[in-house]
């Protein structure tokens, strides 16, 4: 059974929010000091807060034992129960996405005319609100224009540039950012210490790293991981990871990458050809070479001794061969030939022989003078 660890774990106060500092702040010092706005605008990627933020803001908003000058909902009061159960009649979230239609926002519009049932506030949360009709769109205009005192909109969208100014200029807006690696990790190592499991460090990384900025990505990775594993008391490692997420083994990378600065080009095409023909995914390792190629990059400019976020997941042998790649290629060199298989990477798709363009990119990296 899966354990859903993006609900299990969404947080219930602002404190245990990851990130996005700047929302938090402001939000945090409206509630406190009583000036809510009626309209909220919450931008950015997917996974990284938005609809929890909300919801949070709904709770606080209405929570009858939350303290004076202070933010953070009781979690106890029968509002702060009902909204964490799902069953406020005060808290009311429509998916744009699913519900395109006028006539939802036309009821919206009438019933907004009533008080809320028990609190002192109704919220509306419109995810995707991007997605919204054009008519709906200018039911809920109207509605902005003029809300009634009881009523706070927040708006959530991925699609900043689909909506329409004027609603925009409407809301107070706030952008979320992606969450970073390290944010994703604290996230993630506070999981596996409730859920009593031990997954080593780089592991984690690696998850975060393939999380691609949201953290409900990365706590789902981490759900597949969990159940995958089974045993509770194994501690999980770098490899499972990678077997899990069908990432191309760092040795293949790396000893191909080890031909291309040596400029073996013959040795580099029959090395290609072999892992192909073991049935390695030739997209799936452009990507991994791409990805490795940045790395060894961005060592070669930061520093062989630096941390940065983005050299992640590495074991330490495969740290010391990455540093001796980063110290034989000439960064001008490396760039060129990130270019080159960057471009072979979106040629793979359409070319009639998938193998060719890479086969390209390796020939002209060897001939780099
Ligand atoms: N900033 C964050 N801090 C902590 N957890 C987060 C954060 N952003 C997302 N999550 C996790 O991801 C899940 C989904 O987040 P959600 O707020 O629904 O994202 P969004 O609405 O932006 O797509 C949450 O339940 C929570 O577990
Ligand atoms: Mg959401
Ligand atoms: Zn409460």
């Amino acid at each position: 059974m899966p354990l859903v660890l993006y609900r299990k774990y969404r947080p219930q106060t602002f404190s245990e929010i990851v990130g996005q500092e700047h929302v938090v702040q402001t939000l945090t010092n409206a509630i406190s000091s009583g000036m809510i706005s009626h309209a909220y605008l919450f931008s950015g990627p997917r996974g990284s807060g938005k609809t929890t933020i909300a919801r949070l803001l709904a709770k606080s908003v209405n929570c009858s034992g939350r303290k004076e000058g202070t933010a953070e909902p009781c979690n106890k009061c029968s509002s702060c129960l009902e909204i964490m159960g799902n069953r406020s009649l005060d808290l009311i979230e429509i998916d744009a996405a699913s519900h395109r239609g006028i006539d939802e926002i036309r009821e919206l519009r009438d019933g907004i005319k009533f008080a809320p049932v028990k609190s002192k506030h109704k919220v509306f949360i419109i995810d995707e609100s991007h997605q919204l009709t054009k008519e709906a769109a200018n039911a809920l205009l109207k509605t902005l224009e003029e809300p009634p005192s009881h009523a706070i909109f927040v708006l959530a969208t991925t699609e900043i540039h689909k909506m329409i100014p004027t609603i925009i200029s409407r809301c107070q807006r706030f952008d979320f950012r992606k969450l970073t690696v390290p944010e994703i990790v604290k996230k993630l190592e506070m999981i596996c210490e409730k859920e009593e499991v031990k997954v080593e460090k780089p592991a984690l990384e690696l998850i975060a790293l393939n999380a691609g900025g949201s953290i409900r990505d990365g706590e789902s990775l981490l759900d597949q991981t969990l159940s995958f594993s089974g045993e509770k008391s194994k501690e999980i490692k770098v490899e499972d990871i990678k077997d899990l997420l069908g990432l191309v083994e760092i040795e293949v990378i790396s000893k191909f990458t080890d031909f291309i600065y040596q400029k073996k080009a013959g040795e580099a095409i029959d090395f290609l050809n072999e892992i192909t023909e073991k049935g390695s995914d030739l997209q799936q390792f452009s990507k991994s070479l791409i990805n490795y190629l940045r790395q060894v990059l961005i060592l070669k400019i930061v520093g062989l001794e630096t941390k940065n976020p983005i050299i992640t997941g590495f074991t330490k042998e495969d740290l010391e061969k990455l540093k001796t790649q980063a110290a034989a290629f000439k960064e001008e060199d490396l760039r060129k030939i990130l270019n080159l298989f960057l471009e072979a990477e979106n040629k793979i798709r359409y070319s009639s022989i998938p193998q060719l363009p890479l086969e390209l990119a390796i020939i002209e990296s060897c001939q780099l003078a």
